[in-house]
């Protein structure tokens, strides 16, 4: 590799340690302006590829001070909490740039009674819903519904704080658990109940400097621990793009629907959102509806957008931070499809072992099917499990069913004790196919 230098060389910082920062450095990685990745904390795989520093995500003061002492040029938030707790506020304050939004634009994902509320002011589809601040208010409006039904904690719950209840006894047990117990602290000091909506799940991730916003290709996560989207929500088990039922008039919706009227409500509530808009959808037979907004990039979704972007991420970033997206006249995609499949240890999302020894991982990254580091450390040459998700294996090719093939064949070479993964990721894709061919 020649040796970079010159004026458009970047110092990039990634905060956090899971599959998608991953996913996000070894993006930036392919960048030619990128001259340094540091990941704080980042993982085992991450630091093959950058220097990972022991900071905590969370750590706000700790990395603003990092970035400012290291002449950070970037830095680029992964997860939702320290987004939450300002850490963009906190760079911005420090004349550091950052990608990801500030406090109150992650709002978004960090209140779920701040998001509905915005989406109801601004017309936003969505499906009708309650605000609860008292377990027996809640209870009360209960006994007036139809089941299923959903209960959301208002806070961040990692994940965890939406229960699908099927009966109003599910209803009671799920408030009194979250509003009285507190399963989840603070964050369920208010609830909402809203209806349930039938139909397929897509995620649509933009990036959007304020001004002008960008859709990235659709992709679709798989939620539940087991085959047939059956058994408890996960952080996600498995992801491909582009989601192969979405047509470019369900696009135009979501665009118009969702993505313009979302930022223009953020510009009249006179916030300045630089970072992912990330739109958590159900396709219905009554139009598209939005679950949630996240305010950065799907994990594991990250993992199967990113590998097939051909446009320069770091040149996709600075443009929004710098407030000059609109300036982007288009994103450039490589033809195909890209699937990731996660491998989990036993037990996830409930309780798991860690520390297993990986067999199987090659240092040498392949062209058709790589690894993505979510929970794994290296010592001694040796890689072990850290994490409840462990590894996201990613498989490219023309089409979704072979880059599953090529994901699944990696799949198999891997070994950990008690490693577990879904064996249909996909699937709806497929039978999708499978039908349109009948
Ligand atoms: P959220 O964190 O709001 O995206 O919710 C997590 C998951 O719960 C979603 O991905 C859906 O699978 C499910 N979910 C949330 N809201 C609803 C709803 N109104 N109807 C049906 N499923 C829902
Ligand atoms: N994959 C769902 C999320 O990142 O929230």
């Amino acid at each position: 590799m020649p040796k970079k230098n010159g004026p458009n060389q970047f110092k990039v910082l990634i905060v956090g340690s899971g599959g998608r920062e991953h996913a996000i450095a070894w993006k930036l990685k392919q960048s030619r302006k990128v001259n340094r990745i540091f990941c704080a904390p980042g993982n085992g795989g991450m630091s093959q590829i950058a220097r990972c520093v022991n900071i905590k995500a969370e750590n706000i003061r700790g990395l603003s001070d990092f970035a400012h002492r290291n002449r950070i040029n970037l830095t680029v938030v992964g997860p939702e909490q320290p987004l939450a707790m300002g850490i963009a506020d906190e760079f911005h304050r420090r004349k550091l740039k950052v990608f990801g939004p500030d406090r109150k634009g992650a709002q978004l994902e960090s209140s779920k009674v701040f998001s509905k509320q915005f989406m109801a002011k601004y017309h936003i589809p969505t499906a009708p819903f309650r605000v609860f601040e008292s377990a027996s208010e809640a209870i009360g409006f209960c006994k007036t519904l139809e089941y299923p039904a959903v209960i959301k904690a208002d806070g961040l719950a990692a994940g965890k704080g939406v229960i699908v209840v099927k009966s109003l006894e599910e209803a009671e047990h799920a408030i009194e658990k979250i509003m009285v117990d507190k399963i989840f602290g603070k964050s369920g000091d208010r609830i909402i109940v809203e209806s349930f909506l039938r139909g397929q799940e897509l995620s649509v991730m933009a990036l959007t400097d304020g001004k002008a916003i960008v859709p990235l290709l659709p992709s679709q996560d798989h939620k539940q621990a087991y085959e047939g989207d059956r058994g408890p929500n996960t952080g996600g088990m498995g992801a491909y793009c582009p989601a192969g039922f979405v047509d470019d008039a369900l696009l135009e919706e979501v665009h118009d629907h969702v993505l313009t009227p979302t930022l223009a409500g953020l510009r009249l509530e006179k916030i300045n959102y630089r970072g992912v808009l990330y739109a958590g959808l159900m396709i219905t037979n009554r139009g598209v509806k939005v679950l949630e907004f996240n305010c950065r990039f799907g994990d594991p979704e990250a993992q199967a957008v990113l590998p097939l972007l051909k446009t320069d991420l770091l040149e996709l970033l600075t443009r929004v931070v710098n407030r000059r997206l609109s300036s982007q006249k288009k994103v450039e995609w490589r033809e195909g499809s890209a699937a990731c499949v996660i491998m989990a240890s036993k037990g996830y999302p409930g309780k798991y072992r860690t520390g297993k020894k990986i067999s199987g991982l090659s240092d040498k990254e392949g062209r058709s099917s790589f690894v993505l580091h979510s929970g794994t450390r290296r010592e001694k040459g040796q890689w072990f499990t850290t994490g409840g998700r462990v590894l996201g294996v990613v498989g490219m090719a023309g089409d979704l069913k072979h880059a599953l093939n090529q994901a699944y064949s990696l799949v198999r070479r891997i070994r950990f004790d008690g490693a577990t993964f879904r064996r249909d990721i996909g699937y709806r894709c497929l039978e999708d196919g499978k039908k349109e061919q009948k």
